[in-house]
């Protein structure tokens, strides 16, 4: 029997920095939410772990070192299942990604394996934002994205969301290393937010700054940020129309750019 789980793709609808921290992690104040879409992980039973990658992004992704096969062992260091993930999401793109394919992993191996274990603080193992991802539903994080607050869904549930993302992988860790170290401020109101990464992800790729100018000025767009430590922007729509028009105007002014129309969960 196959079973799966789809690996929804994140945004920081903002994401306030407010200090670095000595064990090198930075304090945050953000609100992540999740979109419909995102990657896909399935499990048949078998003798040993293994893993096999497809999809549009699977590409140079290792079937070893992969925080699937992390998330697996962390959850049970003996038991074996045959794993597929199907990589629809760009890698090192500041919409999960990684994480939610990890948190996808233990929703699924905790069910197949009939494990009853404290999953969050698995998660919280994995990596900043795998705890976010492992409910993924909508909720405030502080710490460093793992203390979390489960905001009422129905606030954002079904908004037509597009996001974009210039095909230029960025890394996490370089992003925060080039954040200036100023505190701009708590985070009370998402949308009256900012993402506090996107300063210093423009310094490494400027393709950013064009890109949101763009979303920002696209018909039936109500808010257009980065998500995460970038690249990829989103833009969120009034309706789903304006959405689809959006996502055909990028894809005419931006023809190398990888782009998903989807809706928040
Ligand atoms: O937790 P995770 O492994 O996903 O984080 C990747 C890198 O991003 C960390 O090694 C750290 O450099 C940076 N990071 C950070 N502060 C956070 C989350 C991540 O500095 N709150």
């Amino acid at each position: 029997m196959i079973d799966r789980e789809r690996a929804y793709a994140k945004i920081n609808l903002a994401l306030h920095v407010r200090r670095r921290r000595n064990d090198g992690y930075h304090e945050l104040e953000t609100v992540f939410a999740f979109c419909t879409d995102g990657d896909d992980v399935s499990v048949e039973s078998a003798g040993g772990l293994s893993l096999t990658i497809d999809g549009p992004f699977a590409k140079g992704l290792s079937c070893t070192d992969n925080l699937v096969v992390r998330a697996a062992r962390s959850l049970d260091d003996n038991r074996g299942a045959t794993l597929r993930l199907t990589k629809n999401l760009p890698v090192a793109a500041g919409i999960g990604g990684g994480s939610a394919d990890a948190a996808a992993t233990l929703r699924l191996l905790s069910r197949t394996w009939v494990i009853d274990a404290d999953l969050h603080a698995i998660a919280a193992a994995l990596g900043s934002d795998v705890p976010a991802c492992l409910s993924s539903i909508a909720a405030r994080g502080e710490g460093r994205g793992e203390l979390l607050d489960l905001l009422d869904p129905g606030e954002l549930s079904g908004i037509p969301v597009l996001l974009v993302n210039p095909n230029i992988p960025l890394a996490t860790a370089g992003v925060f290393a080039a954040w200036d170290g100023v505190d701009r401020g708590a985070l009370s109101d998402w949308r009256s937010g900012r993402n506090d990464l996107e300063a210093p992800a423009r310094l490494l790729v400027p393709e950013i700054g064009a890109l949101l100018d763009w979303l920002a000025k696209l018909p039936g767009a109500t808010l257009a940020r980065m998500s995460g430590s970038g690249a990829t922007c989103f833009a969120l729509f009034d309706s789903m129309t304006s959405r689809d028009t959006a996502r055909h105007a990028t894809a005419e002014r931006f023809p190398t750019y990888w782009s998903l129309a989807s809706s928040l969960r």
